[in-house]
């Protein structure tokens, strides 16, 4: 990406509004104030057919009529006008269009938008918007929008797919003391998306965190590359997460793979943090605008008051951060700076007789210890101290301790005097929140950027002993012969061809194949009907289980046939699978789908009723190391049950995560043909004695016509 042409349009050194106004209440007329009073220093040309003076500046009939250079083109014409004025800043050399004006894609006119990216292109310009309140930047003085006025200055960024959010949110950054250096409006996104804002952001001098309210992304991959190779903390709060094209899947996969889950996944893997809400989007975007990292687990909290202290330790162990108590060494130092009746364990009770000192010292020898990793300072507003006194103690303390690389939050329960010296903290680096909760949310937050960070770090090494080759020439194969899809059959050879263990299972066409194959295979086997016109095949009765000889192979063949047949009378049968059966151990069920904003991803869940009735799976972008898919294995809610829990032995989950990692590698070298899989069930035995494919499904992406 040129980060120079994105400089021209997001720190313009020169704005021409197209489309300004001197008619009080137009677009054209507040952007040009907007600009006048935000105190911008950059030349302004209002382009206006009228030409005169607009606001007291010289207009110009056209950009091209313009005398000096213009970085930036705000449009604010009707949208039909904007081809022609597009081409016009083309020729004239303008660098980046910012067009607020509306009426594109949102409206069904791609066929405008398309033209107008276009031109752009044609003439090396790039295009934020259209359908964009405008870009807001404090340190650059530049009101370039119809917001009102400029944030409350800070080092977070904000960019909005929304524009009336974004006005929203900058009135409100006065109200919640969370500053912005930039607030950038990105609507429809011809042109400039997220992945570009990400990129240019990280290295934008003036933004220390990046925030985003995010609808949808073009171009899931490079913002995944993009965010994981940011140095700086990002944070997203995604709506829009209901279940989108679940109906339309083909297979169980495909129908658990809401675009929520997804973009969960997705976010993760990018080292991305997740805000829940707006509230949360503010809280975070200030802890993570002036924190650091939580690098460790060791979470302590210094309170003056127990009940605040208990709902902090409950919202810690909501948030994954659960409270350990402190070595007795550390203990025995902080006994020294509160009465008998505190207590040194974690949370730290200082009671309610503590006052600036006990707060003081407390704070600075424990933010000091190498034990402690992050720390929660809670205060409840008393008739013997002043909160304000409280403040300046914790902040000298903070200071002295020397300590920049582990975070603190604070919270104040109090009335104006607490919000008085919350609002002194914040000033003075350090986030503060009236509601306890969100003071160990925050910290939460910078615990889950560092670990994050940690799982984007782990590379994935591709599998040498695949034989993509022989994976293509069975899709061929199965293409070439008929439109019905892989079968069982030819799904499971796929998987083996990945080297996936798999139940063996091959394809008979009469009773006295089924036998010879029963044999050679070992009995017991399993009998299951072939037919791309029957899914379900046990409601189909076409499944025989446990089959120990030649004559129950030859009847099951029989009844199976004349089972499905009753079924489904004109289904066509390609014959009836036999198939090793698997010793019984732990369901699981594997599957991926092919995203269109991410591409291939893989699923894990617990088989049975964990998967049908609580859903209780997760995702990834493929690929996953053995490491990422290990890590997978402990996200589902039922994971206890693989790793030993109440008596039950340990699960094999080191062949899963081999599985997984393998598996991932199969759809992204052939995500060009599969659109979606699944392998339920997958049997996991015991540790070291692996995990086994039983069932298996790939749906091919269809042939464009
Ligand atoms: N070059 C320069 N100026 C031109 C022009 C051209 N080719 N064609 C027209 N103009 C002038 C007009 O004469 C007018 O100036 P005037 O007031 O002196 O007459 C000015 O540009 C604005 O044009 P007008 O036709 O009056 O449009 P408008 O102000 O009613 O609406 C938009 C223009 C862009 C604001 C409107 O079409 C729109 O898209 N509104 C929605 C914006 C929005 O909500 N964005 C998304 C936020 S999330």
């Amino acid at each position: 990406m040129n980060l120079e042409v994105l400089n021209g349009l997001l720190r313009p050194k020169s704005i021409a509004v197209v489309g300004a106004s001197d008619s009080e209440g137009k677009i054209g007329y507040t952007v040009v104030k907007n600009l006048l009073e935000s105190g911008y220093e950059g030349d302004i040309y209002p382009i206006n057919p009228k030409g005169g003076e607009i606001q007291g500046l010289k207009a110009y009939a056209s950009v091209l009529d313009v005398p000096g250079d213009i970085d930036a083109a705000a449009m604010v014409v009707p949208a039909k006008f904007i081809p022609d004025v597009a081409r016009e800043c083309g020729q004239k050399g303008v660098r980046g269009l910012i067009v607020i004006a509306s009426g594109f894609s949102e409206v069904g006119r791609d066929d405008l938008e398309t033209e107008v990216v276009e031109i752009a292109h044609e003439f090396g310009m790039r295009v934020l918007g259209p359908n964009i309140v405008g870009i807001l930047s404090n340190s650059d003085k530049c009101n370039a929008s119809f917001a009102p006025f400029l944030p409350l200055e800070g080092k977070a960024a904000l960019v909005s797919q929304s524009g009336a959010l974004l006005i929203a949110m900058d009135a409100s950054t006065y109200i919640r003391r969370v500053g912005f250096d930039k607030m950038i409006s990105i609507g429809n996104m011809s042109d400039v998306n997220f992945a570009d804002m990400v990129e240019w952001l990280d290295h934008d001098e003036n933004t220390d965190c990046i925030s985003l309210y995010v609808e949808g992304l073009r171009d899931g991959r490079r913002f995944m590359e993009n965010a994981r190779n940011a140095q700086k903390p990002i944070i997203a709060l995604k709506s829009g997460t209901s279940a989108h094209g679940a109906a339309a899947a083909a297979s169980h996969t495909g129908s658990l793979a809401g675009s929520g889950k997804i973009y969960d996944a997705a976010f993760d893997q990018a080292g991305v943090v997740m805000a829940s809400n707006l509230n949360n989007l503010f809280d975070r975007t200030l802890a993570l605008s002036l924190q650091p990292p939580m690098q460790g687990e060791n979470l302590l909290i210094i309170t003056n008051g127990g009940g605040v202290g208990v709902l902090a330790t409950d919202s810690a162990e909501r948030y994954g951060i659960p409270l350990h108590f402190a070595p007795e060494e550390v203990q025995e130092e902080l006994k020294k700076h509160m009465p008998d009746f505190g207590s040194a364990k974690n949370p730290v009770d200082l009671t309610g007789m503590a006052g600036r000192d006990w707060y003081q010292d407390s704070v600075q020898y424990a933010f000091a210890h190498e034990w402690v990793d992050g720390l929660v300072i809670l205060y409840c507003e008393t008739a013997m101290t002043d909160p304000m006194d409280i403040a300046r103690g914790i902040q000298a303390a903070v200071e002295a301790s020397g300590v920049t690389d582990k975070p603190v939050s604070v919270s104040f329960v109090g009335g104006e005097r607490s919000e008085e010296a919350m609002r002194w903290l914040v000033e003075n680096g350090i986030p503060a929140y009236g509601e306890p909760d969100a003071a160990v949310n925050v910290i939460a937050a910078l615990r889950e950027y560092a670990r994050n960070e940690d799982m984007a770090a782990h590379p994935f090494d591709p599998f040498t002993d695949v034989d993509e080759a022989a994976a293509r020439e069975i899709i061929k194969k199965s293409r070439a012969a008929s439109e019905r899809g892989l079968t069982e059959v030819e799904s499971k050879a796929i998987f083996e061809a990945y080297g996936m263990p798999v139940a063996r299972t091959r394809l008979s066409e009469t009773e006295e194949q089924a036998v010879e194959l029963a044999e050679e295979i070992g009995y017991p086997v399993v009998m299951k009907i072939v037919s791309s016109d029957i899914l379900h095949k046990s409601d189909a009765g076409g499944v025989k289980v446990d089959l120990n000889s030649a004559d129950e192979v030859r009847e099951a063949f029989t009844t199976i046939i004349s089972n499905a047949k009753a079924y489904k009378e004109d289904a066509d049968i390609q014959g009836v699978a036999v198939q090793h059966m698997a010793p019984w151990g732990t369901e699981v069920i594997l599957g991926s789908v092919n995203d269109p904003t991410f591409g291939p991803t893989v699923m894990f869940g617990l088989g049975g009723i964990f998967v049908e009735i609580l859903r209780d799976v997760t995702f990834r972008i493929a690929p996953v190391s053995p490491d990422q898919a290990f890590a997978m294995l402990s996200d589902i809610n039922g994971a206890p049950i693989l790793e030993g829990a109440r008596g039950e032995t340990p699960k094999d989950r080191n062949a899963l995560a081999q599985l997984l990692s393998r598996y991932s590698q199969m759809v992204c070298d052939l995500a060009d043909e599969i659109q979606e899989t699944d392998a339920n069930p997958v049997i996991v035995y015991e540790e070291n004695e692996g995990a086994i494919i039983v069932d298996a499904r790939i749906i091919l992406k269809k042939v464009e016509q």
